[in-house]
């Protein structure tokens, strides 16, 4: 009989990959996704770091599925429960001592050895921890077939991060740069189009830092950037979209910004951090790159796609943050102006350099910046939104809507468009007019006849 596997995934879309992955290392051995926890035969937390208190939350969630666990031990049944992702790799031990009833915690880094971990933890009946980075890839551990859920998949190409933001927990986690084979990216992105994808995003934590070894091998000595894997990724039929992200903006070379302008499959869309619009924040957060080179990357890119959105991540209230600071990351704002946009307070991480700096500022002083910066971008998505009634755009229909009859997908700028559409326009990708905008999505008429390409 099947076995019922429950996988909560928190964080960035690395981590949704990673789910997909383990679930897929899991089938073999008889497991099936379920969306309940409780019942379930293995329950998997794919935890995130990035946030506050990130570790409290995942042990209260643990002590709420230790009341699933014992029921379903009160009929004769056995729970695996176990921890994987950042706070996994951070905390380790703890996990195990805190919370004994877990059974394995693993890394984000050695999930192909899960099913010998899931033999080892009923053998001993004991805890498993595994949060090594080992010499072997993961990568090649893992089934090649893929499955996809819908027509829009990602696909890790890097991962690790060496930039060491003071703020960030990041490179302490993921640990060091690491860039996938350009031969083995390719035959996954072959793959997951076989299975049904027409959209990728390649990802990693500095996605365009990728230099992975050229086919051929590294006797050629040559590797690959992210702009020729594009370029390449782009020539596979049955693939219309390529996306990619996070990019760290030092690391956009001219390769990359060419690459938007002449290879149509990838999207005029891109999230490029900034986090600070003041020179003196960003020395101090580490971040090689001041407020004017990161206004002539946006000129360029705009120079080689006249339409390419742009969103960002944003902190307010790093140490030493005055208000002239702050006026200067509203002005940055005003000047480039975002679609999108994720931000945040400044809050200290244990065993980063910025928490231990002098300055840090008052709660309070954060919560005003916070929201005068979010007013502004939040006026920016409108307008953006906005803008776009009565245009015409291709949409990638991927899921169902709210109300029967219902599809959404995304438009290249990654705005979510909800539209009536039959059922068996899920998965392609037709025009839409956009007839209504709100922050958050824009609504439209579908134009019958416009079906591009169906998974
Ligand atoms: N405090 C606030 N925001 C943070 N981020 C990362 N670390 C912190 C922190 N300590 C934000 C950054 C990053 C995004 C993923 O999370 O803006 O780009
Ligand atoms: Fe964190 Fe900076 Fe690395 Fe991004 S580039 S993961 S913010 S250290």
């Amino acid at each position: 009989m099947a076995k019922k596997l429950y996988i909560k995934t928190y964080g960035c879309q690395m981590n949704v990959y990673d789910s997909e992955r383990i679930a897929e290392v899991l089938a073999p051995l008889g497991y099936e996704a379920t969306d309940q926890s409780a019942g379930a035969d293995m329950v998997i937390l794919n935890t995130c770091h990035i946030r506050e208190r990130a570790a409290e939350k995942v042990y209260s969630e643990l002590g709420r599925l230790r009341k699933h666990k014992n029921a379903m031990a009160a009929e004769g049944r056995h729970m695996v429960l176990a921890v994987t992702g950042c706070v996994a790799q951070a905390e380790g031990e703890e996990v195990l001592s805190r919370a004994p009833y877990v059974d394995i915690v693993f890394g984000p880094q050695t999930y192909h050895r899960l099913p010998q971990m899931i033999a080892e933890a009923s053998r001993a009946s004991g805890q498993v921890l595994d949060t090594e980075f080992p010499e072997e890839s993961k990568f090649d551990g893992l089934p090649q077939a893929r499955t996809v859920n819908g027509a829009a998949a990602f696909l890790t190409i890097q991962e690790g991060c060496d930039k060491f933001c003071t703020y960030c927990v990041v490179p302490y986690t993921r640990g060091a740069e690491f860039s996938r084979a350009a031969t083995d990216v390719l035959s996954e992105a072959r793959n997951l189009v076989a299975a049904g994808a027409q959209e990728i995003t390649f990802l990693g934590q500095n996605v365009n830092s990728y230099h992975g070894e050229a086919p051929g091998g590294s006797a050629h000595g040559s590797e690959w950037n992210l702009a020729r894997l594009i370029r390449e990724a782009a020539q596979i039929d049955g693939l219309a979209r390529i996306r990619f992200t996070t990019s760290y903006p030092a690391e956009v070379d001219d390769d990359l910004i060419a690459a938007h302008g002449d290879v149509e499959k990838l999207m005029p869309y891109l999230h490029l951090p900034v986090q600070s619009g003041s020179d003196r924040v960003l020395k101090a957060m580490n971040r090689n790159h001041g407020v004017d080179e990161y206004r002539r990357l946006v000129d360029k890119l705009r120079k080689a796609r006249p339409d390419i959105a742009l969103s960002s991540d944003f902190i307010v209230g790093f140490p030493g943050e005055n208000d002239a600071d702050f006026r200067a990351t509203l002005k940055l704002v005003e000047e480039v102006s975002f679609i999108q946009a994720y931000s945040f307070k400044y809050s200290p991480r244990p065993g980063t350099p910025a928490a231990m700096m002098d300055l840090q500022i008052d709660e309070a002083v954060k919560s005003e910046r916070l929201a005068e910066l979010q007013a502004l971008l939040n006026t920016q998505t409108q307008n953006f939104n906005n803008q776009m009634i009565g245009k015409t755009v291709p949409v990638l229909l991927d899921r169902t809507g709210k109300m029967a009859g219902q599809l959404i997908g995304r438009s290249p700028y990654m705005q979510a468009v909800v539209v009536d559409a039959p059922q068996n326009l899920m998965n392609c990708i037709v025009d839409v007019t956009i007839d209504a905008a709100s922050p958050n999505s824009l609504m439209g008429t579908l134009n019958l006849d416009s079906r591009k390409a169906c998974a």
